[in-house]
């Protein structure tokens, strides 16, 4: 196997993916990670290594699978969910130091980091002596939810399909579909993308003017029309914390509900179309869609295992 573009590099923005050909490789090895993990083979090759997982904000999928990843590449693996509450950033402790401490208490090849900032990856990544992984930073940042997103897709259709993607939901708070929209205009700039947010919730005009100078971006505060010729729907939860933050949450209640997923609505869809979420839900898609063939958001949920698994390697193998 051949060093990868991303080995010993961190891995912090969507933007740092420069050619379609680096992210088939990478799918490449996730589709090996797969066959193994379904196989029930063990495969080892970071024995001896180390990763340090920290976790500054909630998380279920990304932080359990960033950890059973290194942990099925063989890796040791140090991981503390709730940094803020439990580490000493609650004494006080800037990210500067606290990655610097993880390096010399554990040794780590790797750091992956969750956080609310923006900059925090770029901050980290300028004070670790080891490359740092963004699971997830502030608003704007998910790019390993983008790969297993653009995995999930490329699963279901050709990769040279021109793909009509509709994103929902909190599109301005959300980062998830940011990576994602990014992702799709280097892959697949023949693609269709409509946004559907309340105006409230609209993504970010720079980003949207970015996005058209590649891709063909339409903009919508209606779902409904745009499920019928739908590829891929992608939901996301209207994202209350943020509202919070902000002393909003009246604004989030009036807000929460705008688009609800239905059985009936997805019915309407075209029948090879699929439903995505990078989740939690919190009502946006009804429970009795899960029994759709078309739902595949716990599917794209074990793609991140493959995925990480992936670029952990790539990161760390020679
Ligand atoms: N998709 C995602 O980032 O989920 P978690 O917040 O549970 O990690």
């Amino acid at each position: 196997m051949s060093k990868s573009v991303f080995f010993n590099q961190d891995f912090i923005s969507i933007d740092q993916v420069k050619k379609r050909e680096q992210i088939i490789e990478l799918f490449k090895r996730a589709d090996f990670m797969k066959k193994t993990v379904e196989a029930g083979k063990v495969y080892e090759p970071l024995k001896g290594k180390s990763v340090a997982v920290l976790f500054y904000q909630p998380s279920t999928r990304t932080f359990t699978s960033f950890v059973a990843a290194a942990q099925r590449l063989g890796a040791y693996v140090t991981a503390i969910h709730g940094m803020e509450e439990f580490s000493s950033v609650s004494k006080g402790e800037d990210l500067p130091d606290t990655v610097q401490s993880i390096y010399q208490t554990t040794g780590a090849d790797l750091l992956v980091l969750r956080h609310p900032d923006n900059n925090s990856s770029q901050v980290a990544a300028e004070a670790a002596p080891m490359p740092v992984i963004n699971a997830g930073s502030g608003k704007l940042e998910h790019p390993t939810q983008a790969l297993l997103d653009l995995y999930t897709i490329y699963e279901h259709f050709d990769m040279r399909k021109k793909l009509d993607v509709v994103m929902v939901g909190d599109l301005l708070y959300g980062r998830t579909i940011k990576s994602l929209a990014k992702l799709l205009s280097l892959t697949d700039p023949s693609s269709k993308i409509t946004f559907v947010a309340p105006d409230e919730l609209k993504a970010p005009r720079e980003l949207v003017k970015q996005l058209k100078e590649k891709l063909s971006i339409t903009e919508s505060d209606m779902l409904n029309g745009s499920l019928k010729t739908a590829d891929v729907v992608y939901m996301t939860r209207v994202q209350r914390e943020w509202f919070e933050h902000a002393g909003k949450l009246d604004e989030y209640e009036k807000l929460k509900d705008r688009f609800i997923l239905t059985r009936h609505m997805v019915s309407q869809m075209k029948k090879n179309a699929i439903v995505m979420h990078p989740l939690p839900r919190v009502g946006e898609i009804l429970k009795e869609v899960d029994e759709d063939p078309r739902a595949k958001y716990f599917e794209q949920m074990r793609s991140g295992l493959y995925i990480r698994m992936a670029l952990i390697e790539a990161i760390l193998l020679k």
